[in-house]
């Protein structure tokens, strides 16, 4: 659907839901997000796609392999405001195979790109824990810019970590 170099972004089908839930069971996956925390089911999972294929406040993609047809994680914009028209990028790599080769990246420029150019959003914002270096980065290199800390929002292992909100204007994007 949304083509880029490695990777394409597509529809969820129901199909997905087993490989979908069992990314959100696996502790090093979910080491810096709120998942983990209680068990994820394919129940669950089926009714969030459900939920999340008649919301129009949601778009949710999976993130397809070009060379192998195989998904490999998800990106979403949610909570869109229409009136004020922003919205909050997540993603996840799913598979640990895939990372720290520019996945991440490219998902976002094509997220980014979804949402200015076919959504008509002003505004996309991302949240993270700071103990999460990863993604501040593959948001830095799309554009975005950190805004604002929330001093120790997260717990993370022994310890509270501070939530990051970084957020990136139309204006101020490259395409
Ligand atoms: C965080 C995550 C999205 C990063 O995806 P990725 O495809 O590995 O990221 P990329 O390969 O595009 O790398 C992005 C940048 O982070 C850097 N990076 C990668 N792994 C890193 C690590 N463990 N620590 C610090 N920096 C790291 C890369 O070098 C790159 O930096 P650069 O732009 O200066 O070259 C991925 O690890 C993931 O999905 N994790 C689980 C879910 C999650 O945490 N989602 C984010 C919630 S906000």
């Amino acid at each position: 659907m949304t083509q880029g170099k490695k990777v394409y972004l597509r529809p969820f089908s129901s199909d997905d839901i087993p490989i979908w839930s069992k990314w959100f069971n696996d502790l090093a996956v979910v080491e810096h997000m709120n998942k983990g925390a209680f068990p994820n089911t394919d129940e669950q999972q089926s009714s969030f796609f459900l939920a999340m294929s008649e919301s129009r406040t949601d778009v949710q993609f999976a993130i397809a392999l070009q060379e192998e047809n195989t998904i490999i994680g998800t990106v979403g914009i949610h909570k869109i405001d229409w009136i004020h028209r922003h919205g909050s990028v997540s993603l996840m790599i799913g598979d640990k195979v895939y990372w720290g080769r520019g996945i991440a990246s490219e998902v976002i420029g094509l997220t980014v790109r979804h949402a200015f150019t076919k959504l008509n959003l002003n505004r996309l914002t991302a949240g993270m824990w700071s103990s999460n270096l990863a993604a501040k980065k593959s948001f830095e290199r799309n554009g975005f810019r950190l805004e604002g800390t929330l001093k120790g929002n997260y717990f993370y292992k022994d310890q509270y970590v501070d939530e990051w909100v970084m957020g990136l204007l139309r204006n101020n994007w490259s395409p």
